[in-house]
């Protein structure tokens, strides 16, 4: 049975009581339900009631705030936007539907959806001086280096949807950001390859607009494989939204300042770009050709479970799913859709992924630790496939997830209980000490 949105609540008989066995002094808290998920204890009282705060590093117990965007039951491998499961939206609908019941809480009506291809499809130009961004880059910039440039100053060409207060403001500049930023990688892949920018055209989808922007030239007309266009509309469906992961967290606690939308999404694209977060799609496809061969796995393992080696195997692992990741298993059937359909019967970067994976996954170090595939361990496969270069993995990933950042951004801007991000610390530093002057010393 579902249950509608609704605020969280709390009961008088909900509560918690922690007590300083040094002081023996008692506080009870009150502890809050969501519609499902674990329930949380409000520590909101904390500090004012016994003058000591929580220590969370990485937020492994800590809820950030109220969403009613996406659940994650990471024991079960649940995965739901606005209720609805990944799967079954992955299977149904594309991704401007799925960026529209993200954005909007339910899915469109045709009519509704229409409208909103419409409106994003008219946005998709970025200002022509923006262009002139580019050529202040090195060719050999990586596309995020870029995308986190280009991206924070847009706030310096799209004046009119600055004010956050504003709630229409605030959808200009998120239809903007969903928009423009197919536009805006591609064009960092364009500028690194010296080929010239080609515009979006009104005519394609989204997801083809992105691939023809990546690979037509002017010299010739360039048809999308229709094939390319479904698998890549299929990656940024599982790539939308993440609840409140690194990235999302860096947006909200960018824009809980009042920071206006592009430079919250800049801080976002920065944050997604790390090997432990996005930068893991770019970083499989590195690892797999190192391995290079199935006779090497072992050895590449060994290094993995060696404490005094920093090795990580990538792709694997995530802070929520404890069983599996959903949008993994998707991922890797999209894998042999695509390559069966592109009549690739065998490639030695999937066949090598998968001896991996069966491996590792009957290893006692990754079974004990519940380590599995994650979506980034099969979708770099795919790119590489589609003909998409190894540095634009994680631009792709940002174009799909920017979505989900300006939904979650706009939930926090209109949350009533929202406050700015100020986290506090456990000092370990020095004690106040007594100024020396420098010629006393040494
Ligand atoms: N390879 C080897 N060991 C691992 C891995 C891995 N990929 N992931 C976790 N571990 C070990 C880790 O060393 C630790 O072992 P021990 O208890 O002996 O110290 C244990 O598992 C727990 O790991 P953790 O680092 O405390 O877990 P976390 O929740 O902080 O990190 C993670 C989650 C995703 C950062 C991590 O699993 C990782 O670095 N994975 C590889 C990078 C990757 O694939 N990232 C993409 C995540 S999904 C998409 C996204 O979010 O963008």
């Amino acid at each position: 049975m579902s249950q509608s949105a609704t605020a969280a609540k709390s009961n008088a008989k909900d509560t918690v009581t922690v007590t300083d066995n040094a002081s023996g002094k008692a506080v009870t808290l009150p502890v809050m339900s969501g519609t499902i998920g674990p329930k949380v204890i409000d520590i909101r009282r904390l500090y004012s009631d016994t003058g000591m705060f929580t220590y969370d590093p990485g937020f492994v117990a800590t809820g950030s705030c109220e969403s009613r965007i996406t659940y994650i039951d990471g024991d079960a491998g649940v995965l739901l936007h606005r209720g609805y499961p990944i799967e079954d939206l992955a299977q149904h609908c594309d991704f401007t539907e799925v960026a529209y019941l993200l954005l909007k809480s339910e899915l469109p009506t045709a009519a509704e959806k229409e409208k909103f291809v419409y409106d994003i499809t008219h946005h998709t130009m970025v200002h022509e001086q923006l262009a002139m961004f580019y050529r202040g880059f090195r060719r050999d910039a990586h596309p995020m280096a870029v995308m986190c440039g280009v991206v924070g100053a847009l706030s310096a060409f799209y004046h009119d949807s600055l004010d956050i207060s504003d709630p229409h403001q605030r959808m200009i500049a998120s239809y903007r950001l969903i928009a423009k930023m197919p536009t805006i990688a591609a064009w960092a892949y364009k500028y690194s390859i010296g080929q010239p920018f080609i515009y979006p055209q009104n005519g394609l989808r989204y997801a083809e607009n992105f691939l023809h922007m990546l690979f037509a030239t002017p010299c010739e007309t360039f048809n999308v494989n229709p094939v390319f266009a479904k698998a890549m509309d299929k990656i940024l469906i599982l790539h939308a939204d993440h609840e409140q992961n690194a990235s999302t967290s860096t947006v909200r606690l960018a824009g809980s300042s009042g920071a206006n939308p592009f430079a919250c999404i800049a801080a976002g694209i920065a944050s997604l770009w790390g090997p432990a977060h996005g930068g893991a799609n770019e970083a499989v496809l590195t690892m797999l050709k190192q391995i290079g061969n199935k006779s090497y796995i072992g050895e590449f393992l060994k290094r993995v479970k060696d404490r005094d080696d920093a090795t990580r195997l990538m792709g694997f692992g995530h802070r929520v799913y404890k069983n599996f990741d959903p949008r993994a298993s998707i991922m890797r059937k999209t894998c042999h859709e695509v390559l069966g359909e592109l009549g690739i019967k065998h490639d030695p970067l999937l066949e090598l992924a998968m001896e991996l994976e069966k491996i590792a996954l009957q290893d006692d170090y990754f079974i004990q630790r519940k380590l599995y595939p994650n979506v980034d361990f099969y979708s770099g496969i795919i790119f590489q496939a589609l003909g998409i270069p190894t540095t634009m993995f994680t631009a792709l990933f940002a174009v799909a997830r920017t979505t989900g950042w300006v939904t979650q951004w706009n939930e926090m801007v209109e949350d009533p209980n929202q406050k700015i991000g100020r986290p506090r610390q456990l000092y370990t530093g020095r004690t106040r000490r007594e100024f020396v002057p420098i010629v006393r010393r040494g």
